[in-house]
């Protein structure tokens, strides 16, 4: 389970504003990679666009050897039903019941009879701490019940990438560190490809096994954790140990790295691959060639 996702040369911009450019990464196959920027990056535009919402303005978009920014539209349906998202505001239907807004993307297959429907559903609602919520419409729920709803929709036709997109906003330390938690289990659990996109610095030093920086309308960085952790590029280490870029950079040097949150319960990771390469944003070499052979191998 979970497929390898290769960007590159990605660019994006609304009229004449670029929200970003030239963005290439490999989101590795079963891990889980964190994209962390600051608010008005372009994070939920890249997660869009990731996931075929929105049209780049140029580069690829390569899973299992297909183009999903370029090829045909059957091509394009089946790959887009590899996704599966988590939105920002958790994307629920206001006027129709938790058990409904799950079962939602399933009745609209129209494959499966209402028994499956409702075995299925159960199942991730119990996956998510969700059973006895079933009547409760979106209205009635607490952020954190609304975030974990919105991610049982988004797992409920067994997606192999899953996009989420800034779990932890609006809820306490406390719930975004549970829902993290969740995020490594669930990731354990079904070996999909998940991407995280936030701006809480926290889930990005202890969730992902990549992390990357979107600032200033480039991809500054993205590699595994540790490499990118123990960076000494001063915008990275603005932003992961200020918070703030444009504040003063740690004296000391950067802070130790924290512990990797782990599967709760004993479970085993599906896949841990050898660290990748740290590829640094406008100054990838063109030279080295594009990565599109990388996709589908
Ligand atoms: N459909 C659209 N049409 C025009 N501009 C857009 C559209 N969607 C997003 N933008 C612009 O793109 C920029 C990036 O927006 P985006 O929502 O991706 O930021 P973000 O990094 O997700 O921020 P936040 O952390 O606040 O969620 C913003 O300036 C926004 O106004
Ligand atoms: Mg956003």
């Amino acid at each position: 389970m979970g497929v390898e996702v290769v960007v590159d040369g990605l660019t994006k911009s609304f009229g004449r504003q670029v929200i970003w450019e030239d963005v290439s990464l490999t989101l590795p196959a079963g891990e889980i990679s964190v994209l962390l920027g600051p608010s008005g990056a372009g994070k939920s535009v890249f997660l869009r666009t990731l996931m075929g919402l929105l049209r780049p303005d140029r580069g690829h978009i390569w899973i299992d050897g297909h183009d999903l920014a370029d090829c045909d539209e059957n091509t394009f349906h089946e790959l887009r039903g590899l996704f599966g998202v988590l939105f920002q505001d958790g994307g629920l239907f206001g006027s129709l019941n938790l058990y409904d807004n799950i079962a939602f993307p399933l009745r609209q297959q129209a494959t499966a009879a209402e028994a499956r429907i409702r075995q299925i559903v159960m199942a991730k609602m119990e996956l998510l701490g969700l059973l006895g919520a079933e009547r409760k419409l979106p209205g009635q729920l607490s952020g954190g019940m609304r975030k974990r709803a919105g991610l049982a929709r988004a797992l409920v036709l067994d997606p192999e990438i899953v996009l989420f997109d800034e779990p932890g906003s609006g809820l306490d330390p406390v719930r975004t560190a549970y829902l993290n938690q969740l995020i490594v289990n669930l990731n354990a659990e079904t070996g999909a490809t998940f991407v995280v996109v936030t701006h809480d610095v926290d889930t990005a030093r202890t969730v992902p096994d990549s992390i990357g920086l979107l600032f200033r309308r480039e991809l500054v960085m993205f590699g595994p954790r540790e490499m990118l952790l123990s960076s000494d590029e001063p915008v990275v280490r603005q932003f992961l140990n200020a918070g703030m870029p444009g504040s003063d950079p740690d004296p000391g040097g950067p802070p130790p790295i924290p512990p990797r949150l782990m599967p709760s319960g004993n479970r085993i990771r599906h896949t841990r691959q050898a660290p990748g390469d740290l590829v640094r944003g406008q100054r990838r070499d063109p030279a080295a060639g594009i990565v599109r052979g990388r996709a589908g191998t």
